[in-house]
């Protein structure tokens, strides 16, 4: 394996931003990654792990790592009655799995099609969207421990998922880095069409046509979420962006009821306490009958940020110098060329002043920052 140096990332991530890394290398198996480890030990620098580069904002002043782009590959599909166990190389991308078990006719991804990145970084934010998570899917990960040098396996239960979160956005998950990922796949399966978006676009299927469900495959399903996307996120073709770059936040319901007052139209969608099956609560808040059903006091409801952006804000296609919110989904920032790391992380801390200012509450970036 090679490992050069003085290498530019801004080639290397979706928002077109990054500095030069001191040392760079990529990494094709576990045995360059213990290089790669050794390597940055040696060297008493951090060793930075990339993947898609799609869900970061790098610095872009010179970078004192050695950063490896993790390139390990390999899909491999194992077959028992009820279900397809795959086992992903943390290289591959994440699109492209999806696209291959969908033409099996797998179900349990299908609605996380088009999200830019690689396998391995998935399970870190726990990638979610139209009513599904990779954790519905996901059943271990191997990891490669940097603080004992060996390679292990970690449960779904281990890896302590959350909304766009696990145990590798914390400290005590920092030092593990992801090789594989192993997911359960079902051989037939129904359609998840929780999310207001898909509901929609099937609701004739909800109208009696019940032998007509039949046509609804994870291909066609695909089909939809992609359509979907398209009109929703920027061409990355045309612009610098990390998809949402805020998480959506999680309220408690005094403070969502008190916001509510003052806002009728706002939506919201109650969590149970520990966040689990929350996307299958989702519950848009004008249904209050709903909400009332819920007993549970220390109720949390999860807001559309874009929502709070657009409606109260009114910031929905703001933009500053090279910097803008997408005019057609706000909670996602766009480097409209040339924007460096200090203007968008300026530009992000304005715009959490403001949500501050306007409604009390704080927001959270989703991105990792790496500076
Ligand atoms: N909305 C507005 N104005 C707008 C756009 C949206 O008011 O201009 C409101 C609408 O009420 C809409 C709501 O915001 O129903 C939510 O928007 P949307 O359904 O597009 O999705 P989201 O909640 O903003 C989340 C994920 C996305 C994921 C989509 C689809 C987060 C932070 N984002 O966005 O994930 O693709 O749902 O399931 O949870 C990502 O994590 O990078 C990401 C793109």
């Amino acid at each position: 394996m090679k490992i050069c140096e003085s290498v530019s990332l801004k080639g290397l991530t979706t928002l077109k931003i990054g500095g030069v890394a001191r040392y760079f290398c990529r990494v094709r198996n576990e045995h360059e990654l213990q290089t790669a480890l050794q390597f940055s030990k040696k060297k008493e620098v951090p060793l930075i792990i990339l993947g898609g580069g799609s869900n970061v904002l790098l610095s872009d002043g010179s970078i004192s790592a050695l950063v490896a782009k993790i390139d390990i590959k390999g899909i491999e599909w194992r077959e028992s009655k009820h279900f397809v166990h795959v086992l992903v190389g943390a290289g591959e991308i994440w699109d492209t799995l999806v696209e291959k078990a969908v033409k099996k006719g797998l179900w349990g991804i299908e609605n996380l099609s088009g999200i830019p990145g690689t396998v391995g970084a998935a399970p870190i934010q726990n990638i979610g969207a139209y009513g599904a998570e990779i954790k519905n899917t996901l059943k271990w990960v191997k990891v490669l421990d940097t603080k004992t040098g060996k390679s292990r396996r970690l449960s779904n239960k281990k890896c302590e998922f959350g909304y766009r979160d696990s145990i590798f956005k914390h400290p005590k998950g920092k030092a593990l880095i992801i090789t594989h990922v192993a997911l359960r796949l079902k051989k037939s399966g129904t359609p998840n069409l929780v999310y207001k978006d898909l509901k929609e676009r099937f609701k004739i299927y909800d109208l009696g046509f019940k032998n007509k469900k039949r046509e609804l495959t994870p291909a066609v399903i695909r089909k939809a979420v992609i359509g979907i996307r398209s009109k929703k996120f920027p061409d990355l073709r045309e612009c610098g962006t990390a998809g949402s770059f805020f998480k959506n936040p999680i309220i408690p319901k005094t403070q969502f009821d008190a916001l509510k007052k003052r806002y009728p139209a706002l939506p919201g969608f109650p969590l149970t306490a520990d966040e689990r099956g929350y996307e299958d609560m989702r519950i848009n808040a004008d249904a209050d009958e709903s909400l009332r059903i819920i007993k549970d006091k220390g109720l949390k409801i999860k807001i559309p940020l874009a929502w709070l952006l657009d409606n109260v804000c009114g910031l929905k296609g703001f933009h500053k110098g090279n910097v803008a919110l997408f005019e057609r989904q706000p909670i996602v920032l766009v480097n409209t060329g040339g924007a460096s790391a200090d203007e968008i992380k300026k530009f992000a801390e304005k715009i959490v002043l403001r949500v501050r200012k306007e409604t009390g509450i704080d927001i959270e970036w989703e991105v990792q920052k790496i500076y």
